[in-house]
């Protein structure tokens, strides 16, 4: 009996959670596929994948990493340009400027990046489209296993958008409040 109690628990904190999935405003087929293209053009552009451009890395902290560098570019995904910021988070804890310098895929943890999409994609959170890859760029997943890429953190109290809209001049950006608004 206790046992049939458990196992029904389970079935519905399963069945939760599946609903949860549909109803995210990230992780979705699309929000996939739209992330490979931009990884695409990212190792076109050399800002990410071998032989990637680097700078000079500045320290940082969580959720990014221990060092960090951050390029402003454009990006072009199914035919709309866009504002694209690079973050390349590198780790761990202690880890120097010579380090990530000599090897910096030894070091590399994650590529965040934020690009800014076509109006009326979300023009309420600046139309930015964010996602967290891995240094081979697949996509990094969260507790639930929803891979990392759309609206991520909207309407929540965690992940991208639940942090980055705390960042001032309502532009969703921390590093600066200038207008990198592409003309198209
Ligand atoms: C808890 C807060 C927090 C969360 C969550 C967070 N960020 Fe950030 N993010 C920051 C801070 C602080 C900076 C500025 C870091 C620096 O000094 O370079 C930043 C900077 C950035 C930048 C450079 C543009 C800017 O805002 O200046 C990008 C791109 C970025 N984050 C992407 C992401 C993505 C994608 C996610 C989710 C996968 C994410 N961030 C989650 C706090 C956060």
């Amino acid at each position: 009996m206790k046992a049939a109690a458990i196992i029904t628990a389970g079935g519905l904190a399963l069945a939760g959670a599946a609903l949860a999935q549909d109803a995210a405003p990230f992780g979705q087929e699309e929000d996939v596929t739209y992330a490979a293209q931009l990884w695409d053009d990212m190792v076109e552009a050399d800002l990410a994948g071998e032989g990637a451009v680097q700078s000079f890395p500045y320290p940082g902290t969580d959720p990014h990493g221990m060092m960090l560098e951050t390029f402003y570019a454009s990006a072009t995904v199914e035919g709309h340009t866009g504002a694209l910021i690079v973050k390349r988070n590198y780790g761990p804890e202690g880890v120097t400027v010579d380090q990530v310098l000599g090897a910096p895929s030894e070091h590399l943890g994650a590529v965040t990046v934020m690009f800014q999409r076509e109006d009326g994609y979300d023009p309420e959170t600046n139309n930015w489209f964010w996602a967290k890859y891995l240094p081979d760029g697949t996509l990094d997943r969260n507790p639930n296993d929803m891979a990392l890429a759309g609206l991520v953190g909207k309407g929540a109290d965690a992940g991208c958008i639940a942090c980055h809209q705390g960042a001032g001049g309502e532009d969703y950006l921390f590093t600066t409040d200038a207008d990198l608004a592409v003309a198209e």
